[in-house]
């Protein structure tokens, strides 16, 4: 069982996530804040890598064999309700975990960073990361990053023989 769990404050995150899911035939689970705040204290809770309460949700990963997380950048970071959902992640080890994250031009990277380092810390394997652009989503030209990810997924879910 492939989980996508992601957050998407404007549809974006969610647009690329949803394409992702149909393509690898995963299940997605919205990391819900349970408030939303406003614009600047967004970017600073970010911006210190801070946490925020989200809805409950599937964090336990025992039926799960393979995680992708989805997020948007903020700050050149990720939103608080992500980091809140990589710190409750459970029975988690050894299991691989892939990294989608959606931009508005920079910082993608260090996103990938911190979530890979959260996931890490709950010991489980990176896999691959994408980096989609705002614009690109807009535009629906997203198909072939979310291809070259998919291609990545299920070849370590399914290692051939
Ligand atoms: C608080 C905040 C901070 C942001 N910081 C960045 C940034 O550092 N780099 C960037 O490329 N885009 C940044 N963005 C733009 C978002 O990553 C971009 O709009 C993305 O498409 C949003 O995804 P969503 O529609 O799933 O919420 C920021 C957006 C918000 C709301």
């Amino acid at each position: 069982m492939i989980l996508i769990a992601y957050y998407s404050w404007q549809g974006h995150t969610e647009k690329v996530a949803t394409a992702l899911a149909e393509k690898v035939g995963g299940r997605l689970a919205v990391i819900e804040p349970v408030s939303e705040v406003g614009m600047l204290r967004k970017a600073m809770m970010a911006r210190f890598g801070m946490r925020a309460p989200i809805r409950p949700m599937q964090t336990d990963l025992s039926d799960v064999d393979f995680l992708v997380v989805a997020t948007p950048v903020w700050a050149r970071k990720v939103p608080p309700y992500v980091n809140e959902y990589l710190a409750g992640v459970t029975n988690a080890a050894g299991k691989p975990f892939s990294v989608l994250v959606e931009m508005g031009g920079s910082g993608g990277e260090n996103a990938v960073a911190i979530v890979k380092k959260g996931l890490e810390e709950r010991r489980m394997r990176f896999i691959s990361s994408a980096v989609t652009l705002e614009r690109e989503v807009d535009a629906g030209r997203f198909g072939p990053v979310v291809d070259e990810l998919a291609r990545t997924i299920v070849e370590a879910a399914a290692p051939a023989v």
